[in-house]
């Protein structure tokens, strides 16, 4: 497996998979990979000739009071992880070269980005567009692979994708939890003991949910209020949103009549972690 710093390394080496014909699967990642990301790059692999795993700590999706200094690396148990997944290649550039001094092109959405992360966080998906944008210039995949947990990021690639007309399919990937129910994140790591037992209160409110809307709940005003009253009961948590949107448009729509996203993003002491479930179908 080869670690690439460079665009240029990067697009000599895709290049030259293309020309023997071969096709790329790209999975973009902030590293400090978890089986979540596993389950990206297994899929990735499974369905393309190569596949490149970009890890970058993308600086323009972080607010200024947000954890960029922070976030977790580990580029060694990163790419032991990616080679023993079967991954060709990684991308793992420093911000220089990815943003070069004369850089002042950005991608920006509007509508899709409106509710939920997009309100908590303005900058946040202008950020991820521009980037992912990016990284699709540099992979040039056929097909990218985004994990459902960051769903609204998923809605908001493929509008871009759609909007762009981008020549590449988006796949969009199961949540994967761990044994407790608490879903992947590399943010799990900031969370002292008493934090992660209090974390269970979002799994437990996305089951709770869920199982209402499963059982007929077409009120999202009664599924919502449920979700909340749950949340609050936790007193190291606190509730950023727990809202239902349309899953294509992610308009705030508080009735079961058509494919739902019901999301929620809770603060368990200074972490921020979200979580949700979709309803594709109306029962
Ligand atoms: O989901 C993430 O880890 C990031 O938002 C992404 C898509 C890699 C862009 O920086």
């Amino acid at each position: 497996m080869q670690i690439e710093k460079t665009v240029a390394g990067v697009k000599a080496q895709v290049k030259a998979w293309k020309k023997e014909g071969l096709s790329i699967g790209l999975v973009p990642t902030m590293g400090y990979l978890h089986e979540g990301h596993k389950s990206l790059i297994d899929r990735a692999v499974a369905e393309n000739d190569r596949v490149v795993v970009s890890i970058f700590v993308n600086p323009i999706q972080f607010g200024p009071t947000e954890d960029l200094e922070s976030y977790p690396r580990d580029l060694n148990a990163d790419s032991l992880l990616c080679e023993k997944a079967g991954a060709a290649l990684i991308f793992a550039p420093e911000p220089s070269e990815m943003y070069g001094e004369d850089f002042t092109t950005f991608v920006d959405m509007s509508g899709v980005t409106g509710e939920l992360c997009g309100k908590s966080r303005p900058i946040h998906f202008r950020g991820v567009c521009t980037v992912v944008n990016k990284l699709f210039n540099i992979a040039m995949p056929d097909r990218a692979y985004f994990g459902q947990k960051d769903a609204q990021q998923l809605a908001v690639i493929r509008r871009m994708v759609r909007n762009l007309n981008m020549n590449l399919e988006i796949v969009g990937c199961p949540i994967i939890r761990e044994a407790d129910g608490l879903a992947k994140s590399s943010r799990n790591t900031y969370l002292s003991a008493e934090e992660r037992q209090a974390a269970l209160v979002l799994s437990r409110a996305i089951k709770t949910g869920q199982a209402m809307v499963q059982a007929g709940e077409k009120d999202g005003e009664k599924v919502l209020a449920a979700m909340r009253q749950l949340i609050s009961e936790e007193p190291l948590a606190r509730i950023d949103y727990v809202e239902m949107v349309k899953w294509d448009t992610i308009e705030i729509h508080h009735r079961v009549d058509c494919p739902v996203l019901v999301a929620i993003a809770v603060f368990i002491g200074k972490t921020r972690l979200i979580d949700n479930f979709i309803q594709e179908q109306t029962i």
